[in-house]
């Protein structure tokens, strides 16, 4: 069972903990952590507990390699070690500064619809501020500012994919960029999954018994191992219903964005 491994923070013999051979770079609200524990499935991947923020926040990057390996898994050498924080794929200095610690990397990047996006965005800091006793305010109060709209929302920035990947394309080929297609993963992630086998030439592991309806959770969950589960409750929250000519200002303000961004990827999506 891999995941005992590094819960007891005993070596097995025969294992290390190695630095990534691939990241999952966002984007947040993507489904990350779905693609990360889908992936866990497969025998010869094994990932990182928790979001390690190395490369994107300063405090922990003049921590040094060795600190980011030390907060890796064990792993045996036919592994693959993964890891993901979704920050990444936003921040400015991620993309250099992995290219310096691998520039042959491969990397996992899992986009969904813009404007979902920033409604699954706006819906996870809702419930942050719910739970902290800080005030909320209505997604369409946050979004429009004085009759336009409010460009300047971090959820909406974070959302113009075109602007982010054109400086991991500094950096990176676009064949070392695997794009998974979040809307794909929720409705059927086998096919998607399988693309991400491929990608890493990693074996055809991933099977369909490795995923069940949960009619409940209105998700596919996750049968390895022997045991049943779904992703926490914070993933697959229901959205507020937006106001549908805010959406159309967004579908429009996002529009010229993603035609960039498919132009750049060579690959179109059926986004709004
Ligand atoms: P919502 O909660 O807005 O629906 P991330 O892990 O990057 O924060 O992404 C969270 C999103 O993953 C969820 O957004 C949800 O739509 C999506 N997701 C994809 N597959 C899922 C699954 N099997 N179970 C739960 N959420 C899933």
């Amino acid at each position: 069972n891999k995941s005992e491994h590094y819960s007891t923070q005993v070596r097995p013999p025969g294992t290390n903990r190695r630095i990534p051979q691939t990241i999952i770079i966002g984007v947040r609200k993507g489904g990350t952590r779905a693609l990360l524990e889908m992936l866990d499935v497969h025998p010869n991947i094994v990932v990182a507990a928790t979001e390690v923020h190395f490369f994107d926040w300063d405090e922990n990057y003049v921590k040094g390699i060795d600190w980011y390996r030390s907060l890796m898994p064990f792993s045996y050498e036919n592994q693959i070690t993964i890891e993901k924080t979704p920050g990444y794929f936003t921040s400015p200095q991620a993309p250099e500064r992995i290219h310096d610690m691998n520039s042959s990397i491969k990397l996992l990047l899992i986009l969904r619809d813009p404007t979902e996006r920033v409604i699954s965005d706006y819906t996870q800091v809702y419930y942050n501020r719910l739970e902290s006793h800080k005030s909320v305010q209505l997604f369409e109060d946050i979004v429009i500012k004085n009759g336009a709209l409010n460009t300047k929302y971090k959820a909406i920035q974070r959302s113009l994919y075109d602007i982010h990947m054109e400086k991991w394309l500094k950096h990176f080929n676009l064949d070392q960029i695997h794009i998974v297609d979040g809307n794909t993963l929720i409705k059927d992630p086998l096919p998607e999954l399988q693309k991400v086998e491929r990608f890493l030439n990693l074996p055809s592991r991933i099977m369909s018994s490795n995923f069940y309806f949960n009619q409940t959770k209105g998700f596919y969950c996750i049968r390895s191992d022997g045991r049943e589960r779904c992703l926490h409750e914070s993933k697959g929250r229901p959205h507020p219903v937006v106001n549908s000519t805010v959406l159309e200002q967004l579908y429009s303000y996002f529009r010229e964005h993603n035609a960039k961004f498919y132009k750049m990827i060579n690959h179109s999506f059926d986004w709004h």
